[in-house]
């Protein structure tokens, strides 16, 4: 089922290889192993908007958003921050202080939602449409924008 969101629920978004790269980011481990930060919205057993997340083993003060998607019949009708009020309640809870989140540079929705949500988009090497963007973050011609958000 999550394989299908990720295929579909970003409008096209980068055509198949898009879709392929995002069925690469989320991997089985992460609903085995992160399974008490990551959400997910059904109704009637469909899958409407997930979240996967977890706390940083790494760094004591920070929880992170791997990913996030809401069914396209679904978007901008509260489920997405609904989610993330979650996660941050389940972050804050263990301590966390802060929340970090990626995205690709195209992806505008994803951009204008997390600003809304109160992360600031860090400076990057360069700015694209006035947005800061870190060239290569993932690796060659991966360029992302890095999010943070105090809790
Ligand atoms: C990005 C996404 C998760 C947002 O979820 P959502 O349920 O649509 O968002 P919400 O309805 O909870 O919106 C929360 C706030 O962000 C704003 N917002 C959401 N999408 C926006 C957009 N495209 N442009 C401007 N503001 C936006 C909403 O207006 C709302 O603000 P408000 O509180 O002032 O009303 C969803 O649109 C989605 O799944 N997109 C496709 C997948 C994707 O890009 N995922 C993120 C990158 S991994």
């Amino acid at each position: 089922m999550l394989q299908g969101a990720l295929t579909d629920w970003w409008g096209g978004q980068g055509g198949e290889a898009g879709g392929q790269q995002r069925r690469l980011l989320l991997p089985r481990l992460f609903l085995q192993h992160f399974s008490e930060t990551s959400f997910y919205v059904e109704r009637a057993t469909a899958l409407r908007a997930f979240l996967i997340g977890f706390l940083s083993q790494s760094d004591p003060e920070t929880a992170y958003i791997h990913f996030v998607a809401v069914h396209p019949e679904e978007q901008r009708g509260g489920l997405g921050s609904a989610l993330y009020r979650r996660f941050f309640d389940v972050a804050r809870g263990h301590g966390r202080s802060r929340v970090r989140a990626i995205t690709s540079p195209a992806n505008r929705n994803s951009i204008a939602y997390h600003t809304r949500m109160g992360f600031r988009i860090e400076p990057g090497d360069r700015t694209e449409d006035g947005v800061g963007v870190c060239t290569d973050y993932d690796g060659p011609g991966l360029d992302r924008v890095s999010f943070v958000r105090e809790l």
